[in-house]
């Protein structure tokens, strides 16, 4: 939620921010802009409402004199709407201080009254300005920038990530997080910040992760990271795994189309390197039993298509843990005075690890003495910093909005921490184990499958499927956290009405919604391995058809008794009940992002969407 990017060094650094802002897009595209400080010591700044290419279709019409110190920002907005005045940069002590930030200040309203009362004016509706502010009256005081973030930085209530530059101080950014993201990027003579890695992958690959209340200085020759005290603190060096070619499109239509078509990547680089002799055994969990000791019930927390992730996988950690596990939406978690201690593990799902409810959620069960363990995507990131262990998925950088291949890597990384902790606790047969292990290995190959076989025919159907007004999904057990995925997905980027059910629940209401023509996804069970769970949906599918829905079916290859009851179907191959979501939610995405594409709409920037939602 709002990208932000910084540079200090002996190159121009208009096209370094610019790029740095493009692989930062997905956290925001209502607005982007730029500052410099230029070859003569000024302070020149550019911004402009809309994407990227708006401001760099200005940039290219009337050029800026470029600079070797900069920063850059695009907005996902908060306050105020997404208009010229209100992107950033904001400027401030006579137009020679820049700022641009992530996250909320809460207090701003109270700070704006006291600098107005002061004779200071205002020309945005936003909180961020108000900051800019406070560090042009602090500057003005010291001359100096890191003093004035330490005097301001401690009086800003809420989440913030910080960046600014004064004309006077050239060759130097200063940046402060409180509960917002920001990484350093380490090069030869030159040092970038970002909001994650992305930002200058192409660059370097050797980063720094800022702690907490934090504030760190970018000179081209250096990082100076102290707290808000001015006290020097520790940093965490790390080698970014990720090339910078993975976050690029390639030759696909879509950052979408791409990582759809990495899911049996994500799936298997997720599981490598931690399968031994047919037992899961996790090196980052490694002398981390005791995390797993004492555990009388274990609670997944995650919002949006991470939470279908954690609804997904609790079946399989209840069945393989044998402990006690529930899933609860992170924006709902600590707002209900919950009954947690040191006997529950509290697992967070988060592909971007900044998403800001499942960060305070995990802080909370901290808190209140719960163990803590971080699912994630993303390294740097905040929230598998704030846990007691972290398990990282790997399904590389994921750009779209909409996220796909980040969704079966949560998965596959739950399911790795279940019979990791069922090893552990000594509740699996190592039989049963490997035979479920061996079940995961083939998960890859079976969704290549599903690309190759299936893809085309789904284009093709979501193409005729393009004047839809209402699509319903239904599912049972693990189905049913697949069809809200699929609702999930179709919403986001394709903005039809959409809705998944639990298939029993129908009865009780939804089936009120059917009508004739309505079209309904069905996640059928194998009839192999479910059968009595397959008999269940097949009625279900009657219960529809009786009433007119148009009847789409996501069924095993083979499966002959659902045919006479589909007007489609769309084949997946056969496997384990346990492991069937990983296959069955591939048609989903491929079918959302067909449609979506279809109606003409940017399948990886869905309207008022971020991917990184770093505010409550
Ligand atoms: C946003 C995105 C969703 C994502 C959710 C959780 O709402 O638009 O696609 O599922 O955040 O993100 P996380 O990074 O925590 O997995």
């Amino acid at each position: 939620m709002c990208g932000i990017v910084g540079y200090v060094g002996p190159r121009p650094s208009q096209d370094i921010l610019l790029s740095g802002l493009a692989r930062l897009e997905y956290r925001g595209y209502d607005s982007a802009g730029i500052a410099v400080v230029s070859a003569d010591g000024d302070l020149e700044m550019r911004k402009r409402a809309g994407k990227l290419q708006v401001l760099r279709d200005d940039l290219a019409a009337h050029a800026m004199p470029d600079g070797t110190t900069g920063i850059g920002h695009t907005r996902w907005a908060t306050h105020g709407g997404p208009t010229d005045a209100n992107a950033h940069p904001h400027l401030a002590d006579d137009d020679r201080l820049a700022v641009i930030h992530n996250g909320i200040i809460e207090n701003f309203s109270e700070l704006k009254a006291e600098l107005t009362a002061e004779g200071f004016t205002f020309r945005s509706e936003t909180d961020t300005e108000v900051a800019a502010v406070l560090l042009g009256r602090e500057f003005a005081a010291s001359g100096d920038l890191v003093a004035a973030f330490r005097a301001v930085a401690r009086r800003l209530e809420g989440a913030f990530t910080l960046l600014a530059m004064h004309r006077d101080q050239p060759g130097l950014v200063v940046g402060a997080r409180r509960n917002s993201p920001l990484v350093i990027g380490l090069g030869e003579g030159e040092n970038f910040l970002g909001s994650d890695v992305a930002a200058f992958v192409e660059h370097t690959r050797n980063a720094l992760a800022i702690g907490q209340d934090e504030i760190v200085a970018i000179t081209p020759a250096g990082v100076e990271v102290t707290d808000f005290d001015g006290n020097a603190v520790e940093v965490e060096p790390f080698e970014v795994v990720w090339d910078a070619s993975a976050a690029e499109k390639g030759g696909w239509s879509s950052f979408m189309a791409k990582e759809v078509s990495e899911e049996p990547d994500a799936v298997a680089n997720t599981v490598r390197g931690r399968v031994q002799g047919g037992a899961v055994v996790i090196p980052e969990l490694d002398g981390l039993d005791d995390l797993f000791a004492g555990i009388t019930r274990i609670l997944i927390v995650a919002c949006g298509t991470a939470a279908y992730a954690a609804q997904t996988g609790k079946y399989a950690l209840e069945q393989w843990t044998r402990i006690p596990t529930d899933v609860e939406l992170a924006h709902e978690f600590r707002y209900r005075d919950p009954v947690i201690g040191d006997d529950t593990l509290v697992v967070s799902i988060s592909q971007s690890g900044e998403t800001m409810d499942t960060l305070m959620a995990v802080k909370y069960a901290r808190e209140r003495g719960a163990k803590t363990l971080s699912i994630c995507n993303t390294q740097g990131a905040t929230i598998p910093r704030e846990s007691d262990a972290i398990v990282y998925t790997h399904a590389g950088p994921e750009v779209a909005v909409a996220s796909t291949k980040a969704f079966v890597a949560q998965i596959t990384a739950l399911y790795l921490v279940g019979l990791h902790i069922g090893r552990v606790r000594g509740v699996l047969a190592p039989e049963v184990a490997a035979a479920q292990v061996a079940e995961l290995e083939a998960v890859p190959d079976k969704i290549r499958w599903v690309l190759e076989h299936e893809q085309q025919h789904i284009e093709q159907f979501s193409r005729w499927m393009a004047d839809t007004q209402s699509v319903l999904f239904l599912g049972r057990h693990v189905g049913y956290p697949i069809a809200l995925e699929g609702a999930l997905k179709l919403k986001e980027i394709s903005y039809i009405h959409a809705e998944g059910f639990a298939a029993g629940e129908l009865k009780h209401g939804p089936i009120a919604l059917v009508e004739p023509g309505q079209p309904v996804f069905v996640i059928v069970p194998s009839p192999r391995h479910s059968g009595e769970l397959h008999k269940k949906v097949v009625s279900n599918i009657q219960e529809i058809r009786a009433r007119g829905a148009r009847v789409i079916v996501i069924a095993e290859e083979g499966d002959a008794a659902v045919l006479p009851f589909a007007d489609e179907v769309l084949r997946i191959p056969l496997a384990d009940p346990l492991f069937e979501p990983l296959l069955a939610v591939v048609p989903l995405h491929i079918f959302a992002m067909g449609l979506a594409t279809a109606k003409g709409l940017d399948v990886d920037k869905p309207r008022n969407l971020a991917k990184s939602v770093t505010v409550e």
